[in-house]
């Protein structure tokens, strides 16, 4: 019993698993979307019928509800909800974030989760909002480990528990703090206090909150990405190996009258057309849902089955191994994202480690391809070439013959010897005409194969239009012209 997971296929550090609650079982990536009891926009029944295998609902509006308290207690959160899947419960440290105060203990609102049958439970945490300082940052991070330390022994290590990571925007902190619950017991951890960097575009931001948790947990928990359910995001959270997310969005954005896409929101009121192929859109014009009684209604359903469909898409892609391209694709929607994403790639570094030796393919997308993991294994690869003392890099035209070894040439990996021509990344990379960014990139491949090889001397047969921007990038290899040879 409790919580376990299990990792099927992996991309990036993205993982597609098994989340095993109690008896429950659900995918992910998922999503969990939120449910607000008193205005079920959707609700969890047709939530269930559109695929969801989980929810989130809130214990603290349960627990204050003069309604909902009683039959929580007695009938149980899923006879309630109507949903017979897993229900994760909140402990209302959100409220806390937003409102600044709650009035229930930690010890009150655990008891009270498992009392209606909470899937998953929420010890109740302190969001420490991003602007705190260090100080602060540590103070209340102390409160919510003796917290978390607190419900595990009150409920027991076999409590269905997860155990938030807190530590604003500090990355050691995030860390400390991920290795701390850790460390208590848990399988199961949310990043928390996110929403205010999501809200404002900080992807920066939580790039380096997120990674900076991954580095305390172990590559085995299942880590939750507390409120972020934009689609335009969740390909970003999910290469960063977070595996459950939870989505208000759909909901306040269709109060709001946007319409989600997952290249960003629109306001419906602009549109004139519904660019969607869901159930909503395709049984409406814009016109239609723009003036419909039930207009809230219908957005929330559309918004929803977009991030549904996203999740779909990430799942299908961290199968197929191609969960690059979908993030690449995802994160020129706002360059914000676009930051974010650069923050990431200049992590790749440590993700190379994570991610797969071999995939389907590499579809070359401009710049940021160039700082993928499979090129940055490439070039730490290149060491491994067996050489004698005289190597040419043949980029074009035919190789004179006195040499010990003729590479090839593919940017952005580098060179490359005839036998990896056929094998991942080489032979199932597409490439479009040459341009400076990856041309900079194969000759770091050249400049490791350079330096790693000190016994060789290494020249290379370069066509003429690239020699100069060549001997630019490798001062001190002989470089010649292609076509006067
Ligand atoms: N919902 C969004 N962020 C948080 C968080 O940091 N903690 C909890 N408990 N719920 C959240
Ligand atoms: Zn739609």
């Amino acid at each position: 019993m409790g919580i376990s997971f299990e990792i099927l296929q992996k991309d990036i550090a993205a993982r597609a698993g098994r989340l095993k609650v109690g008896e429950k079982t659900i995918r992910t990536p998922a999503l969990l979307p939120v449910v607000n009891p008193h205005l079920p926009l959707v609700t969890p029944r047709e939530m269930q019928e559109m695929g969801v295998e989980a929810i989130i609902t809130n214990a603290y509006i349960f627990s204050k509800s003069a309604e909902y308290r009683e039959r929580a207690l007695s009938e149980g959160l899923h006879k309630v909800l109507d949903f017979d899947g897993v229900i994760m419960t909140d402990s209302g440290s959100f409220q806390l974030m937003v409102y600044g105060g709650v009035e229930i203990t930690n010890l009150e609102t655990v008891s009270f989760q498992k009392a209606i049958g909470s899937d998953i439970i929420v010890p109740l945490d302190i969001p420490t909002t991003p602007d705190a300082d260090r100080e602060r940052a540590e103070k209340e991070l102390a409160i919510t480990l003796s917290r978390i330390r607190e419900a595990r022994e009150h409920l027991g290590p076999d409590a269905q528990m997860a155990g938030p990571v807190q530590g604003a925007l500090f990355p050691d902190l995030r860390e400390r703090s991920a290795r701390a619950v850790q460390e208590i017991g848990f399988d199961f951890c949310p990043v928390g206090a996110v929403v205010p960097l999501m809200e404002n575009y900080r992807y920066k931001d939580l790039v380096d909150v997120v990674l900076g948790a991954k580095k305390g947990l172990s590559p085995a928990t299942c880590v939750h990405l507390f409120g972020a359910g934009h689609p335009s995001m969740l390909a970003l959270g999910a290469a960063m190996g977070c595996d459950i997310f939870d989505s208000a969005a759909y909901a306040l954005f269709a109060k709001d009258g946007r319409y989600l896409t997952t290249y960003g929101s629109l306001k419906i009121d602009e549109l004139s057309e519904l660019p969607c192929p869901c159930q909503v859109c395709r049984s409406h014009t814009a016109e239609e849902l723009k003036k419909s009684p039930d207009r809230v209604r219908l957005l929330a359903l559309h918004n929803l089955y977009v991030t549904l469909a996203e999740i779909a898409r990430i799942r299908q892609a961290i199968t197929d191994g191609t969960l690059w391209e979908l993030l690449d694709l995802r994160c020129r929607s706002h360059p914000r994202l676009l930051e974010g994403y650069r923050e990431f790639l200049r992590q790749a570094q440590d993700l190379e480690e994570q991610d797969n030796v071999s995939k389907r393919r590499f579809f070359y997308q401009g710049s940021e391809s160039c700082m993928r993991t499979e090129v940055v294994r490439y070039h730490a690869m290149v060491e491994r070439f067996t050489l004698g003392p005289r190597v040419l890099v043949a980029m074009a035209g035919k190789a004179p013959g006195d040499y010990d070894d003729i590479l090839f040439f593919k940017p952005p990996f580098g060179p490359y010897p005839e036998g990896l021509s056929e094998t991942f990344p080489i032979g199932q990379s597409e490439v479009p005409s040459w341009d400076e960014d990856m041309m900079r990139a194969g000759c770091r491949g050249i400049a490791r194969l350079v330096e790693t090889h000190p016994e060789s001397t290494v020249s290379v047969l370069c066509p003429v239009e690239w020699a100069a921007f060549v001997r630019g990038e490798l001062p001190g290899v002989e470089v010649l012209n292609a076509d006067t040879i």
